[in-house]
């Protein structure tokens, strides 16, 4: 038997409390015969450990009672599972956070098994709040760049500035940045039937130049072609010159956010898998000022081609690139922003298996170079991704006239 001090120090309760429970008959301990001080058993301990666990669980006293009586309400402890569930959720999210926060500020690398856990973090902020991801990061020290790299690629790079240097150091020694071919987008250029009207062409995102001299031979267009990492432009200005295209093709190191130019300005925008860094949609409706009235946009995008991708697909994906959609969703999302559909087609298989041989190749000879790491062993993933799941998803083309 336990006195009402031995009681309030075994559970972690006020006396007051204690009392309080009797006096609404949660509990009802003996008195002792001899001095009539309260003694509690080892049922009444039970009864109270069991009480304060319910208590944490959210259930109140009366709610309690019934639970006591063995009469509980199923409903409100289904409700109180949801909750403590979610709850769960919030409090792994909290401890991601400062767990990340630490490994930023401490430089000390996180343990092999965390680093899948920190990329499924940024692949949930970047869903539930992508604005915040892209400040937060900011906040945490990564240029505006960096951020933009680390929010939609999801990668740990939180701790590891090699990391990007060896991303960048793959993309900058290929013939391409993102899957594509010459017959894909002289597929998609060749339906606008009134080319000779297109004159002023932006590029979005041209990495090192690609798209944008295979317009240059299909049209006497002058073309500005933009993107932010300055040694693709230094490759793709190289071929300018080779090529003698100084007049007509002019590469440029811009923000795709921040296109400063007055309305109506291009009779064509061309955006061959990039668009993903600012969001599809942001992308039509930012860019639509820039497009004089019934001129083009090419837009491609990476989408699902099946309903039921496979699990290890799917999970891929949710990471790589959590706004990831579906070929008709691209199209009604376009159409209901102003946008007529002129071309629609999926990018043929043959374009991401060249694509990713290429990367293949180019990730092999970085390896020789500077050994195995992080960096590498992502791509090969994806490679391998790619490889088993290739026909579950792809990038839907499209060429739109705004309206
Ligand atoms: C997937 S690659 C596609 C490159 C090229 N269009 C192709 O198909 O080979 C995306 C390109 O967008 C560029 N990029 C990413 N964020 C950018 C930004 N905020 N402003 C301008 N370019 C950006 C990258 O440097 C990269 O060259």
């Amino acid at each position: 038997m336990f006195s009402v001090s031995e009681v309030t120090k075994k559970i972690g309760v006020a006396r007051s409390t204690l009392l309080y429970y009797e006096r609404i008959n949660l509990i009802d301990p003996e008195r002792d015969p001899d001095n009539g001080y309260r003694v509690y058993s080892q049922d009444d301990l039970n009864r109270l450990v069991l009480l304060k666990q319910l208590q944490k669980a959210g259930l109140t006293l009366s709610e309690c009672r019934r639970f006591l009586e063995g009469k509980p309400d199923i409903e409100l402890v289904e409700e109180r599972l949801t909750n403590i569930e979610q709850e769960l959720v919030e409090m792994k999210m909290a401890k991601d956070l400062l767990r990340s926060i630490y490994h930023r500020f401490t430089g000390k690398n996180p343990p092999e098994e965390e680093v899948a856990d920190l990329r499924k973090w940024h692949a949930d902020f970047e869903k539930r709040a992508a604005d915040a991801h892209y400040n937060w990061l900011q906040e945490m020290g990564f240029s505006a760049k960096e951020a933009l790299y680390i929010r939609w690629v999801s990668r740990d790079m939180t701790n590891n500035k090699d990391y990007m240097e060896h991303f960048f150091k793959v993309f900058e020694n290929m013939k391409r940045q993102g899957p594509g071919s010459k017959e894909s987008t002289l597929k998609s250029f060749n339906s606008i039937s009134d080319k000779d009207s297109i004159n002023n062409i932006l590029e979005v995102g041209c990495g090192t130049g690609v798209t944008s001299i295979t317009l240059a031979d299909a049209c006497s267009a002058t073309i500005t072609a933009l993107d932010n990492h300055q040694p693709f432009l230094d490759r793709f200005q190289k071929e300018v010159t080779k090529g003698g295209y100084e007049n007509r093709v002019k590469p440029i190191n811009m923000d795709m956010h921040d296109l400063d130019y007055p309305d109506g300005s291009f009779d064509l925008i061309w955006s061959e898998g990039s668009s993903y860094f600012i969001g599809f949609e942001t992308a039509l409706k930012q860019w639509k000022r820039l497009i004089r009235n019934n001129g083009y946009l090419f837009i491609s995008d990476a989408v699902w081609l099946t309903d039921n991708p496979t699990e290890e697909c799917k999970a891929y994906w949710d990471i790589e690139y959590p706004q990831i959609s579906n070929p008709e969703e691209r199209v009604n999302q376009a159409k209901e922003l102003g946008y007529e559909v002129i071309d629609n087609f999926n990018l043929p298989r043959r374009d991401w298996k060249s694509f990713y041989m290429d990367m293949e190749e180019t990730v092999a000879k970085q390896v020789k170079k500077h050994g195995m790491n992080k960096t590498f062993m992502d791509m090969e993933d994806e490679i391998r991704v790619d490889r088993n799941f290739g026909d579950e998803y792809g990038y839907v083309c499209l060429l739109l006239r705004k309206k």
